[in-house]
């Protein structure tokens, strides 16, 4: 089974991705909306909710987890053991598709992993571009509140145009969706940023879990199995 968590709405972006590419395997996710928003929350806190969901998941027969929030894969070097083993962060295979995606690149990111520097550590590992980061955390509470059903609301709107307008005074010519909430919003943004590559770590993240458990074999037995 695999596990895949967020503090809300954002991780499902990668758990719908997660089951086109594994429609036989079994997925369980996890919100923990108690604990939302964690983008506003201390780094031991944080910390705290990343162990405690995996053990969950891990209590529910979940054996490879995706931590499908980047503010909680800020915190995966610093768990320990199994739990580390088992779980994928987000944050290194996106910034891996970034780096390769423009020389100046802008990621919108709650306030802890914006002021983590995370993603801008992660891009130079893999190019010079030039990173600029921005704290969006206000979009997280109107994607929480008003993006049901397929609709984006109209105050949410409001803010996606002053974001838009940030992220083209940035030069950016790719933008980093570095709060899986903000994947709810990737046709709105593409409409507003038509010249700008748009990156998103859930999906990222979903696809590259996809591919390592379609190679994942015991004792010659495939234990996941996948559509082709
Ligand atoms: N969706 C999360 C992320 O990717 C966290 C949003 C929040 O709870 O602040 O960072």
């Amino acid at each position: 089974m695999i596990g895949v968590f967020d503090s809300g709405v954002g991780g499902l972006c990668a758990y719908r991705e997660i089951r086109k590419r594994l429609p036989l395997c079994n997925v369980i996710y996890l919100a923990d909306r108690r604990n939302a928003p964690y983008g506003t929350k201390s780094k031991e806190e944080i910390l705290k909710f990343t162990e405690t969901n995996i053990k969950l998941l891990k209590s529910c027969g979940a054996e490879r987890i995706l931590i499908a929030c980047c503010t909680a894969s800020t915190m995966h070097h610093l768990l320990r053991g199994e739990e580390k083993e088992i779980s994928i962060p987000i944050i290194t295979p996106a910034a891996k598709v970034a780096a390769a995606s423009g020389r100046k690149i802008a990621v919108i990111a709650t306030r802890h992993t914006a002021a983590s520097g995370a993603f801008s550590r992660e891009i130079a590992k893999f190019s010079d571009s030039e990173v600029c980061e921005l704290d969006e955390q206000p979009l997280v509470s109107l994607v929480e509140r008003g993006n049901r059903d397929g609709r984006v609301s109209a105050e949410c709107m409001e803010y996606l145009r002053g974001l838009a307008l940030r992220v083209k005074e940035s030069g950016a010519e790719a933008l980093v969706l570095g709060c899986t909430h903000f994947s709810h919003l990737e046709i709105e943004l593409g409409r507003l940023l038509p010249e700008v590559r748009i990156v998103s770590p859930a999906r990222v993240g979903a696809i590259m879990l996809a591919e390592e458990i379609k190679a994942v074999q015991e004792n010659g037995k495939v234990i996941y199995k996948v559509a082709r």
